[in-house]
């Protein structure tokens, strides 16, 4: 089985750097299945510099970039700088991102542009709302995601991007989604994106699924419902937790 990629969502946690460096510390000295296990933490962009700086075996990401790489825009970070910093992944389009900073496919297909040109291996984050899965517009939803997400490039810069499925009502629920119903998605993920950039490239593609994921619950996902990793919320910021989680990839 190939490597699992495991990334930490951190959002706007811890309050402090100390306790940011007393988390990432405490994940590191748990991470003990380099072969079996990719570990990104993506922490606060205030943090960067100090937990790139204890060098150890944990890689380190962004939560957000700018699609612009320099310029007059008031409170942005350029994927240059985070490249320039030392960062090797960026997180775009995260749902909450979607939702509260009203971020649009267009906006989300540019910063991918911007992520790819300066060397950031980008984290696309899709799902679908509980209302759309009701209404069966799931495959919509994220058929529409994908499209206008990777638009305007080539297939072996897609072939980088990360596909981070991540439905909507399992984030911060609890209610984390069941592992057949991950697999269709999956399935219609890799189907999709077979027809855009052929078979020779489509074994390149990560998938990972994010939503409530714990210790209990990510063996199911790489096992059953064969993802090739996990996006991790609040259980990142308990290393005894995201230690289980690392742990399931053997
Ligand atoms: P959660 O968050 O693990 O706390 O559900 C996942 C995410 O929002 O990336």
């Amino acid at each position: 089985m190939s490597k699992k990629l495991i990334v930490a969502n951190w959002k706007c946690n811890p309050l402090t750097l100390n306790e940011s460096i007393k988390i990432f510390k405490a994940i590191n000295s748990k991470y003990k299945n380099p072969t079996k296990a990719e570990v990104v933490i993506c922490p606060p962009n205030i943090f960067l510099k100090n937990l790139l700086a204890l060098k150890t075996k944990l890689k380190i990401g962004a939560q957000n970039c700018f699609w612009e790489e320099k310029g007059a825009y008031t409170g942005e970070v350029s994927a240059v700088m985070l490249r320039n910093m030392g960062c090797q992944f960026v997180i775009i389009g995260h749902s909450e991102r979607r939702k509260i900073n009203k971020e649009t496919n267009e906006e989300i297909n540019k910063k991918i542009i911007v992520a790819l040109k300066n060397k950031l291996i980008p984290i696309l984050c899709i799902g679908e709302n509980r209302e759309e899965r009701e209404h069966e517009l799931t495959f919509d939803v994220l058929e529409k995601q994908i499209k206008e997400g990777i638009a305007n490039l080539e297939k072996t810069e897609i072939a980088k991007i990360v596909f981070a499925y991540e439905p909507i009502w399992s984030i911060g629920s609890g209610n984390s989604a069941d592992p057949e119903q991950i697999k269709e998605v999956k399935n219609f993920i890799i189907d999709l994106l077979s027809k855009k950039i052929g078979k020779e490239n489509i074994s390149k593609i990560k998938i990972l699924y994010g939503g409530s994921v714990n210790g209990e619950n990510t063996r199911a996902y790489f096992t059953e419902a064969e993802m090739n990793g996990v996006l991790v919320g609040g259980a990142s910021l308990k290393p005894e937790e995201f230690a289980k989680i690392i742990g399931a990839a053997k």
